[in-house]
Formats: C-alpha cells, sequence, structure tokens
C-alpha cells in the first residue's frame, strides 16, 4: 500500500514540496504519494487531526504553521526544541513526533553541495526570528564561530543567550544590532532575515564580507538586495534552493530512513525556476 504524505501551509500552491518528494520517491523506489495541503489559518490542528485519521504517515509544514506544529507533537527532536519550531512530523503509535531539518538543510548545502567547511569558520547570522533560530544548533554542531546580527538588538541577544547557556559552540555567540559588527568580516554570511521579502536590505556593507566569503540568502527564487549587494562585491552567492532540497531529503529520510541523491533534484527545481523567470 501506498504510504501518504503531504505539506501543510497557507498559502501552499506555489510549494515545491510536492515535486521534490516525487523525484526522491521515484529515485529511491520508494512507495509514497506526496500532496501539497491548504489548511484554514484557524484550522491547522483539526488539518493534521484529518491526515491522521486517513492513515497518513507524516506532514512536512511551513508558513505559517511552524509554531503551531511544534506545540501539537507529543515528542520533539533536541533541534526542533531549539528552534521552537516544526517542519517535519511523524504519525506512528498514535502520537506525533516533530523535528526541525531547516538547519540541517542549510549546513548540508553549505558543506556538501557548495564544499564550504563551516568548522571554525567565522559565521554572520543575519535575523532572530523563526528562520535564524533553526539554524543556529545545526551551526554550532557545525563548529562555526558564531555571531548574530538583527535590527532588534534585544532579540539577538535573546537567542545567544538561549544557546550559550548550553554551551554548544566552540565559543559564545556574539549578538547585537548590525552597527557593532560594522568592522568585522565574516567568511560565511547568512541572510534569515525576512528583507528579501519587502526588497529591503539589512544594514550590512561589503566590509563585512572576508576575502572568498560565502553569502547565503535563505529566500530562493529572486535576486534579493542582499544577494546584489554581495554579487557586486565579487562574494560568492547563494540561494536557499539548496537548503530547501535538503531540508526535504532530511525529512524524507526521518520518514523512509533512505537518503535520496539530492544533486539531480536541485537542478530539476532549479531548471523549472529559470523556465518560469
Ligand atoms: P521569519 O520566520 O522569516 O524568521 P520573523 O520571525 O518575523 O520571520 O523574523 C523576521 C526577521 O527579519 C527578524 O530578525 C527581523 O528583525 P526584527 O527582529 O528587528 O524585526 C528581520 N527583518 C525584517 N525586516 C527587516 C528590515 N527591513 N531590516 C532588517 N531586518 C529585518
Amino acid at each position: 500500500m501506498t504510504d501518504k504524505y503531504a505539506v501543510i501551509g497557507n498559502p501552499i500552491a506555489h510549494s515545491k514540496s510536492p515535486i521534490i518528494h516525487k523525484a526522491f520517491a521515484e529515485q529511491t523506489g520508494e512507495d509514497i504519494s506526496y500532496e501539497a495541503i491548504l489548511a484554514p489559518l484557524d484550522g491547522f490542528e483539526v488539518t493534521v487531526k484529518s491526515l491522521i485519521a486517513q492513515g497518513y504517515k507524516g506532514a512536512n509544514v511551513t508558513v505559517p504553521f511552524k509554531f503551531e506544529a511544534f506545540n501539537l507533537c507529543d515528542e520533539l527532536t533536541q533541534r526542533a526544541q531549539l528552534a521552537g519550531a516544526v517542519n517535519t512530523l511523524t504519525f506512528k503509535q498514535n502520537k506525533i513526533f516533530g523535528d526541525n531539518t531547516d538547519g540541517v538543510g542549510l549546513v548540508s548545502d553549505i558543506t556538501q553541495n557548495l564544499n564550504i567547511a563551516i568548522n571554525q569558520k567565522t559565521v554572520l547570522l543575519m535575523g532572530a526570528g523563526g528562520a535564524a533560530y533553526g539554524v543556529v544548533l545545526p551551526l554550532l554542531e557545525a563548529g562555526a564561530l558564531l555571531s548574530v546580527a538583527n535590527r532588534t538588538p534585544e532579540k539577538a541577544m535573546q537567542l545567544a543567550n538561549t544557546f550559550n547557556q548550553l554551551q554548544l559552540g566552540k565559543q559564545k555567540i556574539n549578538a547585537g544590532n548590525f552597527v557593532i559588527f560594522k568592522n568585522q568580516s565574516f567568511d560565511i554570511v547568512i541572510n534569515a532575515t525576512s528583507t528579501g521579502l519587502t526588497d529591503d536590505l539589512p544594514d550590512i556593507s561589503e566590509n563585512n564580507f572576508a576575502k572568498n566569503a560565502l553569502t547565503y540568502d535563505m529566500m530562493y527564487g529572486r535576486e534579493t538586495p542582499f544577494m546584489s549587494l554581495a554579487r557586486a562585491a565579487v562574494a560568492q552567492v547563494a540561494d536557499g534552493l539548496g537548503m530547501l532540497v535538503e531540508q526535504a531529503a532530511e525529512a524524507f529520510y526521518i520518514w523512509r530512513k533512505v537518503r535520496p541523491d539530492t544533486q539531480p533534484v536541485i537542478q530539476m527545481v532549479r531548471s523549472l525556476q529559470m523556465e518560469k523567470s
């Protein structure tokens, strides 16, 4: 019998997750179905319960439900607990298990696809919202020397306190507004702010990019002002498409215990995107 999975969000029509998971299933021979489900803004829990009743084995969760998903779980992995958000649900033994694969997706994309080591590298994470929280633990586990800059410095400091208390990294996370990092350059600069959506630019300059720096925007599907700035500074620029496919691969692994080859799927999604633009 085909095992059923889905991605739940609102809006959801443009989600690439169904084509990614279908490609993984074809490649690995796993017998699964995967569809996009639009949940009403006030109907996330009802939607999840209905999927469970219909025998679904799991679901991915996207905007705006990752925090509600977190609250709905019976059990959480440490990375989901620290992210404060869940993007992968597994339904088994009458329980809901929650995980967050976003950060692992980012780290895999940087280290495996872009072939850039994170260990002992200075990393500036821009933003201290949900997207930023989701990637901190995997970055620390990969050995990043992490700084966090945010427009509202208190939120960056709160994030740093949360992780510093647990002593997970090689050194404490430095945190504050962008001004305090004005004269500091970093090997890797990651944009986890939502500025790409509004075509704004965080208060960053090319001085913040070390020689041969990697700049990474967690957005995909559009050129953000941050990417344009980085390109003009001749830094290496990556968008979040690889992260999207890698977080999906990790979810697929959680559910099926099979690791798909992500390279051809990244290429496929990239070429679909280019056809569109
Ligand atoms: P997400 O889930 O995408 O992380 P969020 O939790 O609302 O969304 O967080 C948005 C992040 O983008 C925050 O770090 C926010 O900074 P503030 O904490 O100061 O609000 C950041 N952000 C949004 N617009 C910004 C802008 N114009 N300049 C700089 N940072 C911005």
